[in-house]
């Protein structure tokens, strides 16, 4: 194993525990996963919130578009029932909360943040992560990926210290052009691209490559000879030395 490559707990250790939340996070920090990623929406009165999909139906108690409720409504619903009762009492976290508890740690935990605006457009979410970021003084330890070249850019434009990640699904050919006219640090792919031809060039061209999602040691020894920087896991304790003591 690459002793540089590194491990990101995919929503937390969401094969153990309900996605994208503080319990989720909690298991990553506790086997020392070099980061987490994590997904985030707006709520209506424009508070950023840590949820996968556009609407609360499937991972909460409630039903309804993220957009339409207000944090002090979103904040009640039960966000870990879904995945096991005994998760009954999580919540949708905010982004602020998950960065709060990443300044409380003994070491300097990663953080993926996944702007989830490629089907809503949710107005000033770039502005509003940066701020989050910036209270904490996380600049180092936070990466900033979409789906979505024009927010992508606008962060870039706000600002250009902060790394940038595009995701992308298959092997788009025009990866090269478009990576350098959003502009972005970093691909986050699937196992395909990091194993194309196309993906071995991004990355002679310095662009580090991270893959998910890899759930499987047979999965991750296909893709050492791709040299990828990082792997985005469901499982992350299956990779790292210390296993998740309960
Ligand atoms: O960041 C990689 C991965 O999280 C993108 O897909 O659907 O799990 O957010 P998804
Ligand atoms: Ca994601």
């Amino acid at each position: 194993m690459g002793e540089t490559r590194q491990f990101f707990a995919h929503r937390g250790v969401s094969g153990e525990y309900p996605e994208n939340t503080m319990a989720a996070f909690r298991a990553a920090a506790k086997v020392k996963a070099h980061g987490v990623e994590l997904d985030v929406q707006l709520t209506k009165d424009g508070e950023v919130v840590v949820i996968h999909d556009e609407t609360i139906d499937r991972t909460t108690n409630g039903i309804g578009y993220v957009k339409d409720f207000v944090w002090n409504q979103l904040k009640r619903f039960d966000a870990g029932s879904w995945f096991h009762p005994k998760f009954s009492r999580e919540s949708i976290p905010l982004l602020e909360e998950v960065l709060q508890w990443v300044t409380t740690l003994n070491y300097p935990l990663l953080v993926n943040v996944e702007l989830k605006n490629d089907i809503i457009d949710y107005p000033e979410l770039e502005e509003k992560v940066l701020h989050l970021i910036d209270m904490f003084h996380l600049q180092s330890q936070c990466i900033l990926s979409s789906f979505n070249k024009a927010s992508l850019k606008k962060i870039n434009e706000l600002n250009d210290s902060i790394e940038t990640a595009y995701l992308i699904e298959g092997i788009p050919v025009d990866i090269l052009k478009v990576v350098e006219n959003i502009p972005v640090k970093a691909i986050h792919c699937e196992a395909s691209f990091a194993q194309s031809i196309i993906g071995k060039k991004v990355q002679e061209r310095g662009y580090p490559i991270r893959v998910f999602t890899i759930n499987t040691m047979s999965e991750y020894n296909k893709l050492i000879k791709s040299n990828v920087s990082a792997i985005i896991t469901d499982y992350p304790e299956i990779f790292l030395e210390n296993k998740i003591i309960e």
